[in-house]
């Protein structure tokens, strides 16, 4: 049959969709990308906020009007895995709904729904880790590599692990294998991710020995990882990422709020000070490196003077750029049980602010890096202008230049000669 698959959320939701694309190939289905011409239409969801699910189900009652009649459609991933059979009320002329731990059954799944049977499948505990995944056909430059899946920490704002399960880490060897097989396809770069990879663990070895392991895939060039949480990114961790070629300057460490008092209702197990002292090691150790954060405005209770403590973190730290959010309550978590007494138009100021405030860090920064040298990994003819290339650098950052497109997949030597918010221009680039 064939299928058409729309991902929402985070990284590791594009990994599932195409661990989902290579169980469904396995037995014998196509891919497509026009829905219109699709037996089998698939969304994969995110749940992290009220608004984003709210989307996903607009989107999902619109595709039933653009999809053939008799083509069936799914849910799958956080949406589906927290709301299980309510969506079917919720959807109408939806046939199935399949949470994050049930991939495996999609063939079956399939099978039933074009039968006309209506399947809700959102099993968990299983501590499923999609070790074994069907091989793949082909592989972009650039590619995700789930080294965890789950969250056993209990952030109280958050509902990754109601949805996601408790935390297990692949073994290192499948690891290693997948990212062999990737760069046989072509693949350059691997971000390897997880909710929270700095506590990955294989019979006593840690993340630093993966990055190790990772690294000595011959023909790979670079390492990337997503996301450190503050309480766990060890001494180790840090010189592993400052002494192992291949894997590139680049930490996100979301800090979430700069107010002691609000990390600890956010139960975060770190203060503000613990934090600046940890990015103080993170610099001193990785030269070069761009720290990148996620902050949350208007948590249960917080004061206009603890909001003023998450700004002036942001003036201290000068993050490369950050990822901003209004709190959203999530029904089943610890923080929902506390008022959501932050009136929404503040939290869409405080948001405001710091979304402005972050833009000018995020030029300033950059406007430092005019007249160095970056190290860019070619991806391709850039977007917006075809007669330029598109790469980025070690530190993560987008970088435009001139250049024939046939270096697509190289490493090159790129001069920055101006700068904006958000991308950095640079000269004709120089093979490395
Ligand atoms: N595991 C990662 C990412 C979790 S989700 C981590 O721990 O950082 C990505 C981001 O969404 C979080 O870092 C947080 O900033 C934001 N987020 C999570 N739950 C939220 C909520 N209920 N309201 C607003 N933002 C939220
Ligand atoms: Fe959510 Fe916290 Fe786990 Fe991240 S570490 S997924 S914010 S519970
Ligand atoms: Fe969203 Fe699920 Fe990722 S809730 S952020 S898609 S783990």
């Amino acid at each position: 049959m064939n299928v058409y698959i729309e991902t929402y959320g985070c990284q590791m939701n594009e990994y599932d969709s195409r661990l989902i694309t290579s169980i469904l190939a396995s037995d014998g289905h196509g891919m497509v990308r026009d829905v219109g011409a699709a037996d089998v239409v698939i969304v994969n969801t995110c749940s992290v906020r009220e608004r984003a699910e709210l989307r996903v189900l607009g989107r999902l009652r619109h595709l039933r009007g653009l999809m053939r009649k008799e083509a069936v459609l799914g849910i799958v991933g956080c949406v589906a895995q927290r709301m299980g059979d309510r969506l079917l009320r919720e959807i109408p002329g939806l046939s199935f709904v399949v949470g994050t731990e049930q991939y495996w059954k999609l063939p079956d799944i399939i099978e039933s729904a074009g039968a006309g049977r209506t399947v809700v499948n959102v099993g968990t505990g299983a501590g499923e880790s999609y070790d074994d995944r069907p091989g793949l056909d082909e592989a972009s430059l650039c590619e995700f590599v789930s080294v965890m899946r789950g969250c056993n920490n209990c952030c109280s704002y958050c509902i990754v692990p109601y949805v996601r399960g408790r935390e297990r880490s692949r073994a290192t060897s499948r690891i290693v294998d997948e990212v062999a097989e990737l760069v046989a396809l072509g693949t350059r770069e691997v971000t390897l991710i997880g909710q929270n990879v700095n506590s990955f663990s294989d019979e006593g070895r840690g993340f630093a020995d993966l990055l190790g392991a990772v690294a000595g895939v011959a023909r790979l060039q670079r390492i990337r990882f997503a996301t450190s949480h503050p309480k766990d990114l060890s001494d180790e961790i840090i010189d592993a990422v400052g002494s192992i070629g291949k894997v590139c300057e680049h930490i996100h460490l979301p800090v979430q709020s700069g107010a002691s008092d609000v990390l600890a209702a956010m139960n975060r197990s770190y203060t503000r000070e613990q934090y600046v002292a940890l990015a103080q090691r993170i610099r001193e150790g990785i030269p070069g490196v761009a720290l990148t954060t996620d902050i949350i405005v208007g948590f249960p209770g917080e004061t206009k003077q603890q909001f003023r403590e998450t700004v002036s973190l942001m003036n201290e730290i000068r993050f490369d750029s950050a990822f901003m959010f209004r709190y959203s309550v999530r029904e089943g978590t610890h923080a929902a049980g506390l008022a959501d007494d932050v009136p929404e138009e503040v939290k869409i100021a405080r948001l405001e602010t710091i979304i402005g405030l972050q833009k000018q860090v995020t030029s300033e920064v950059n406007a430092a890096l005019v007249g160095s040298s970056a190290e860019v990994l070619v991806e391709g003819p850039s977007q917006k202008n075809d007669e330029l290339l598109f790469g980025r650098s070690r530190a993560g950052k987008a970088v435009i230049f001139p250049g024939d497109a046939e270096l697509a997949g190289r490493i090159v030597s790129v001069k920055i000669g101006s700068t904006s918010a958000w991308t950095l221009h640079g000269g004709d680039p120089v093979l490395s």
